[in-house]
């Protein structure tokens, strides 16, 4: 497939212009005051697709923000590859860590993308990634080369939980029938090594409140008489992990699939500086579970960790006061085993158990999702890894990622298809944080490899 190369290179800059009118519209599922802009990239998504060469293409309203669909059939007897991804981001904030507004997009070179990287939110999770597919499958339109019939499916609600998603892949498992799933949301080792993420870590996401007395009170006149939450919230939340870094929660290690002494082996081979990491991040030193390396405390071993914490005076100056409540935001990335609901069952037990006399506890749910493992003997996997050894001119490493998209193991219950994982990100792509961006490298490969894809799943199928 020279062909996809020369037109890559004949169309690049317009492949780049649109993904940057793309990245303006601030599509932030978490904070209505975007609700109107989550709406508008539905459209542009739609439009996009139709101009692609989709046959149609339809907006499915959702309870909350809608589903894009679309589908090109060639010949109901040959396969279906379903492209999942999402339109919707992250909010921006902190927006003073911005080096460039966050929704003006702006192509700036880093010491990893020399050829320049699109700094914008949501430019690599995952309008970006989601992207290219919209542009491979443009160009195996424009030359008359799409092997098999094709559906996307790009949601708006991702970043907050695929709520409605669910309910829509439940009721339309029969539109939504396919071969494979195919999703780029994930990252990969680096532009010279590329890689195809085999798992996903589950998710169970709490909120938590902790109420002392009925009002805010004078820290002198009343501190030492009653408890204060803020001070009673730290200590419950430093007990969760124990000296040796593991979670005390009774039961929450139940169903852990513990991985063999081969497959940590191999996993090892994957390439990884302990040095580069801390720098990368500006570490003294590397933190977490004993008994564990980094890369396994980051994908195969279930953790938690406050994403939030806030109550009491925080405003300029000092406030002399004991607040009523304090409150945090808390994750628990999950393992293959670990049911969500059981786990999130355990943690509200045992916080509600160790809230000490003079507060009480209230916890409330979020969101949550499975994990996920796939094999790397299936045909997916295969025609993937075939793609990438063709375009990187290396074959991929299978690697198990710390992330999460809880949508990808109801996909499996409800359609019966496995995902290929094909991610194009780098983990110094700053995702979720200030300055997300993107390589233009990283784009315009993903687009020149996802046809590859095409053709190999076809040519396996057969
Ligand atoms: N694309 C990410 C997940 C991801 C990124 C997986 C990199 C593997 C490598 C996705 O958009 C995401 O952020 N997921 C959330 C979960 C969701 C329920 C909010 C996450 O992992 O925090
Ligand atoms: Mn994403
Ligand atoms: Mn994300």
């Amino acid at each position: 497939m020279e062909d996809i190369k020369l037109y890559v290179t004949k169309h690049k800059d317009r492949f780049i212009n649109e993904l940057i009118e793309l990245l303006k519209i601030p599509s932030v599922s978490a904070d209505t005051a975007f609700s109107q802009d989550v709406l508008d990239t539905a459209e542009a998504v739609k439009a996009s697709l139709e101009k692609a060469g989709c046959d149609f293409v339809e907006i499915c309203e959702t309870a909350g923000y809608p589903i894009v669909y679309g589908e090109k059939t060639i010949d109901p007897k040959l396969p279906t590859v379903l492209v999942y991804g999402h339109y919707d981001v992250q909010p921006a904030d902190p927006l003073e860590l911005w080096t460039s507004p966050p929704f003006e997009p702006i192509i700036k070179k880093t010491e990893i993308h020399p050829e320049g990287a699109i700094f914008a939110r949501g430019s690599c999770d995952d309008k970006g990634q989601m992207y290219m597919h919209v542009k491979a499958f443009e160009y195996m339109i424009q030359s008359n080369t799409l092997p098999c019939n094709v559906k996307f499916m790009i949601e708006g609600e991702e970043e907050v939980g695929s709520v409605n998603l669910k309910t829509f892949v439940e009721n339309n498992t029969e539109k939504l029938k396919n071969d494979v799933i195919l999703i780029s949301d994930t990252g990969m080792i680096s532009n010279q090594q590329p890689s195809i993420t085999t798992g996903l870590r589950g998710l169970s996401y709490v909120e938590v409140e902790v109420t002392g007395p009925n009002r805010d009170l004078h820290s002198g006149l009343y501190g030492g008489a009653v408890a204060n939450p803020i001070n009673v919230l730290a200590k419950m939340i430093a007990s969760l992990h124990d000296e040796n870094n593991h979670i005390t929660i009774p039961g929450f290690y139940d169903n852990v699939q513990e991985l063999s002494l081969e497959e940590r082996v191999e996993m090892a081979k994957a390439p990884f500086n302990l040095d580069n990491y801390k720098k990368a991040l500006n570490l003294n030193d590397i933190y977490g579970e004993k008994g564990y390396v980094t890369n396994e405390r980051n994908s195969i071993r279930p953790t938690l960790d406050v994403n939030g914490i806030w109550g009491g005076y925080t405003g300029e100056g000092a406030k002399t006061v004991i607040a009523s409540k304090a409150f945090a935001k808390i994750s628990m990335r999950l393992v293959p085993n670990q049911d969500w609901e059981v786990i999130t069952d355990l943690f509200t037990k045992h916080f509600t158990n160790i809230a000490p006399a003079g507060v009480t506890v209230k916890v409330t749910p979020h969101h949550g999702g499975q994990g996920y493992v796939t094999p790397i003997d299936s045909i997916g996997y295969k025609a993937a890894n075939m793609a990438y050894t063709e375009t990187f001119g290396v074959p991929a490493i299978p690697v198990r990622s710390g992330g999460s998209i809880p949508i990808v193991a109801l996909f499996e219950k409800e359609l019966k298809s496995k995902t290929i994982l094909m991610g194009f990100g780098l983990d110094s792509d700053a995702i979720h944080s200030p300055n997300e961006h993107f390589g233009i490298f990283n784009y315009l490969k993903g687009i020149e490899t996802i046809p590859l894809f095409y053709k190999y799943f076809v040519e396996l199928s057969k």
